[in-house]
């Protein structure tokens, strides 16, 4: 049996497109939990978000510097192989319905057989954010309807923004793209 690591790091990872108060809510949680969390972004050639991973990085380090022991960074290929890098021993992942554990198990299991020795911790999402995800929050203000407190007021700012731009080529992906991306 491995003995406790002296420092316990953990990866909260993500696409993050945009940063919801659902997530920040289990980063604070988290920063109290492990000695380092450590916001991981995924950069994803196959998904077309929304924000550049640039942006979505500048957007949780806005929100996240009250927290000392967290930090943000992205990786690319596998997650078990970005959190040996880190050193990290715990994967956070937040849980708002049964309808989330199926899919979060499976990742569980399967990052598990990848890496034995990298624990999953799940923690339940704050029940006033359990409805929210990012992709909802991405239909409903492109549709025009109020998303106060459902993400940190700079999110908000720049989700305006990103829609009011008709114009910009963003514009037509972001219309797109809430309706492909089903879970966040
Ligand atoms: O917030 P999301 O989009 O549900 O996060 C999904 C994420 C980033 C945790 C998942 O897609 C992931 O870990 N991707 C990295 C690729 C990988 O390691 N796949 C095999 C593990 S199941």
């Amino acid at each position: 049996m491995q003995s406790k690591p002296e420092c316990v790091i953990a990866i909260y990872p993500g696409s993050f497109d945009p940063i919801t108060n659902g997530h920040l809510d289990l980063i604070q949680r988290g920063s109290r939990l492990f000695d380092r969390l450590v916001v991981s972004i995924l950069r994803n050639e196959t998904k077309e978000p929304l924000f550049s991973v640039e942006e979505r990085m500048e957007m949780l380090r806005e929100v996240i510097d009250v927290y000392p022991n967290v930090e943000v960074d992205s990786f690319g290929g596998l997650l078990v192989d970005h959190a040996a890098a880190r050193s990290a021993t715990v994967l956070l992942r937040g849980i708002r319905a049964i309808s989330d554990y199926e899919y979060e198990l499976q990742m569980a299991l399967m990052n598990r057989r990848l890496q034995p020795q990298l624990e999953t911790i799940f923690l339940p999402a704050g029940e006033q954010y359990s409805f929210v995800s990012s992709r909802l929050v991405k239909e409903v203000i492109s549709l025009g309807g109020d998303i106060g407190g459902l993400v940190p007021p700079t999110v908000e700012r720049r989700l305006r923004e990103r829609f009011r731009r008709k114009d910009a080529p963003i514009e037509k992906t972001a219309r797109e793209h809430v309706t492909q991306d089903k879970k966040k």
